[in-house]
């Protein structure tokens, strides 16, 4: 997943991916082809579970209006807009113009109505109170930890009272085990957004664990669900 990585400070070489302090993954239909072979060959399917405890920790109804913050290429935010239905709305952002694009297409070819657009956890580009859950996925290694509070500021800012805010991130490299420790990406100490979350004011934090299976190099999985006041 990490070979994939562009950091883009200051310049770009692609205009219209954004600018970020954040490590941004720009590969479009590649990354679900790596999703896709990893899944299948060596995580047996835990990556396709983290989604689905991801999406059902939330508890959405019809009806209801979502953000998936670095979406990269979709997938979790076309599934959530097939929950909240056609009443419902559902948007993604991500710095990277191709995750963007492939979103977009992935969209259109099963015609689900998800707005997908090219955007920063540093500037969410949708005004105050406009969402009912927010949700980000493997998306907060990424970022330092300053870029880390700011960003749970912005959510909190775009989250309406009363909004949930879910977060799924890979356990940190250092807590892991076995096979597990063979995988390359990074993760979060589910301690460390616990704190983070509560810090940007939000309440009623629960977590959940995602242990390692054997006889598999899924590195498990941490959730944070909580509560715009
Ligand atoms: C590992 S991918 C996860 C993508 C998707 N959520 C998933 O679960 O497959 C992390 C994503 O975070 C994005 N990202 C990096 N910096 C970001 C930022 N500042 N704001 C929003 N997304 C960012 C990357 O471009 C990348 O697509």
């Amino acid at each position: 997943m990490h070979s994939f990585i562009r950091h883009l400070h200051g310049s770009s070489s692609e205009a219209s991916t954004q600018e970020t302090k954040g490590l941004v993954l720009d590969e479009g239909w590649r990354y679900d082809l790596m999703g896709w072979f990893h899944d299948t060959f060596s995580f047996r399917g835990n990556w396709h579970e983290l989604r689905q405890r991801t999406i059902n920790l939330a508890r959405m109804q019809p009806g209801e209006q979502v953000l998936d913050v670095g979406c990269g290429t979709g997938t979790l935010a076309i599934e959530v807009q097939n929950r909240v239905g056609r009443t419902g709305r559902v948007a993604g952002i991500d710095p990277g113009a191709q995750q963007v694009a492939r979103a977009r297409a992935k969209a259109a070819r099963r015609h689900v109505p998800v707005e997908f657009q090219v955007g920063v956890i540093e500037q969410i580009p949708f005004p105050d109170q406009s969402f009912d859950v927010v949700f980000s996925t493997l998306m907060m290694h990424h970022l330092p930890k300053s870029l880390k509070r700011q960003g749970l500021t912005e959510i909190a800012r775009v989250l309406k009272p009363g909004g949930r805010l879910v977060i799924a991130d890979f356990t940190r490299k250092q807590d892991r085990q076995g096979g597990a420790a063979r995988f390359h990406a990074g993760g979060s100490s589910i301690q460390d957004l616990v704190a983070l979350v509560s810090d940007a004011g939000f309440e009623r934090v629960e977590t959940e664990e995602m242990r390692p299976p054997r006889f598999s190099t899924f590195p498990g999985a941490g959730f944070v669900r909580a509560d715009k006041s």
